[in-house]
């Protein structure tokens, strides 16, 4: 360890990250980065095939966004928005932004990152159902294999169960029905159409038994980001809504991961036609320079808050940071730049390209089972045989292992450890020629592994 990762590990706790392993292996820096490079502080150049932690869409060291960045701290460094205080930037980004979002929403509450976005989403749903004197309504059904953050409510919602254990979570409202996995649990003859169907009566099935009148909102990712890139299956969210209709229960859209482009979309609503009542999104909104989230409600939503108010007074809700100035104008930049770039449609046809090169090369390989994903989001499932379903035994940690050969051939990739998968989601501004790069160096990596193991 140098004096710099001596010190790392001995003052910091850093979050996701085994901290018995840590305090011997330590940290690796990463010193700089300009557009789909990291160099880390041995002078290692890396291409970040994971654009951080899926969110620098832009790529890295972009001057427009230090440029916003610092016009707006000469400007307004900071001002509160408590109170109905406001400031231009935040103003312009609301009414841009509004403009994107699916129809129906009306209204954004702006914070600092995707657990706070959801977070603010649960309690107002919670004060909703006040006003709305069913003080019963109030449960959430989350899905297991979500990620939708760590706080004390979003690591409830989140549905992997180390975010739970010795946390003592879930919260006692925040319920879990059965992942869209299909993949993993779809049963042997069974169409993805039939197994959708079988999810959704599953769903009514939780919602019945506890009651629909204690249910308030079910909260889902368009396509599963951190518990592994899990496109839904065919007519999944058709059936999903149509049980949501039917008991009068809020849809939550988690765009954190999907939202601004990744799938080739602007939203994943839009690419499923889901009709969200509330929908959160961050990260790629500022490609991770500034921490921001914004949330959006439905107007029936904010009338049901404008009744708040005159009932209770003030809407009590929100963060120091809210509408922060600077970060409004790196959203601006940023948006800017995915509109005069053709990000979004660059990561529907450079992701498809990216998709197409992960099948071909591991088409005859009996050690990968399936290539997941849509646009420039994409999981690869190892198994030890899938012409046995033959899965990898837990203390193999193939995903860690391939990801670390990954590390040392130049490619960060995020491994999925409890799935034995790889994840990618690089950045939008990726060309065919970086997908070749981002693929020789994972295939190669993958093979070397694989012949040590198998
Ligand atoms: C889908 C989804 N929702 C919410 C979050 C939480 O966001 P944050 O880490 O900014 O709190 C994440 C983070 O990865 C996410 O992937």
């Amino acid at each position: 360890m140098t004096h710099l990762t001596e010190l790392d590990a001995s003052t910091i706790l850093h979050p996701a990250t085994n901290a018995d392993d840590f305090s011997r292996s330590g940290s690796k820096i990463i010193e700089s980065g300009q557009g789909i490079y990291l160099r880390d502080h041995r002078g290692k150049q890396l291409i970040d095939a994971v654009a951080g932690l899926w969110c620098v869409n832009v790529g890295y060291g972009r001057t427009e966004l230090a440029e916003a960045m610092h016009k707006a701290a000469l400007e307004l460094s900071y001002y509160h928005t408590f109170s109905g205080m406001s400031n231009t930037p935040q103003i312009e980004l609301a009414e841009r932004l509004l403009d994107k979002v699916p129809n129906g929403l009306s209204k954004v509450f702006f914070g600092s990152g995707g657990s706070d976005g959801n977070d603010s989403l649960l309690k107002i749903i919670w004060y909703i159902n006040n006003i709305r004197d069913r003080p019963q309504k109030k449960k959430i059904i989350s899905r297991w294999q979500a990620y939708h953050g760590t706080s004390v409510a979003t690591a409830s919602l989140t549905g992997l169960p180390s975010f739970h254990t010795a946390f003592d979570l879930p919260l006692n409202n925040i319920l879990h029905t059965e992942s869209p996995d299909f993949f993993r649990y779809g049963l042997e003859g069974e169409t993805q159409q039939q197994f959708s169907m079988r999810r959704a009566r599953q769903l009514e099935e939780l919602i019945l038994e506890q009651g629909a009148d204690t249910v308030a909102a079910f909260i889902a990712e368009p396509v599963l980001g951190a518990g592994g890139v899990v496109t839904p299956p065919v007519g999944y969210f058709e059936a999903i809504q149509r049980v949501l209709k039917r008991y009068d229960i809020l849809f939550i859209v988690d765009e954190v991961v999907c939202g601004y482009g990744r799938l080739g979309k602007w939203f994943g609503s839009e690419l499923y036609d889901l009709k969200p009542d509330m929908m959160t999104t961050a990260k790629a909104l500022t490609s991770g320079y500034f921490p921001y989230s914004a949330s959006f409600v439905s107007d029936e939503i904010w009338q049901l808050i404008k009744q708040g108010s005159v009932k209770y007074g003030n809407f009590a809700h929100g963060y120091t940071y809210a509408g922060h100035p600077i970060g409004a104008a790196v959203a601006m930049a940023n948006l800017d730049i995915i509109e005069t770039e053709n990000l979004v449609e660059n990561a529907a046809t450079v992701g498809a390209y990216f998709h197409s090169q992960l099948n071909q090369r591991f088409a005859n390989d009996s050690f990968v089972a399936e290539v997941r994903g849509t646009g420039m989001i994409a999981a690869v499932q190892f198994v030890k045989d899938k012409n046995h379903a033959l899965f990898f035994d837990k203390q193999d940690k193939i995903s860690a292992k391939i990801a670390s050969q990954c590390y040392e051939n130049g490619l960060i990739s995020r491994p999925l450890p409890s799935l034995d998968s790889m994840a990618f989601s690089p950045p939008l501004i990726c060309t065919t020629k970086d997908i070749d790069n981002i693929v020789d160096r994972f295939e190669h990596s993958v093979r070397s592994v694989m012949f040590e193991e198998l």
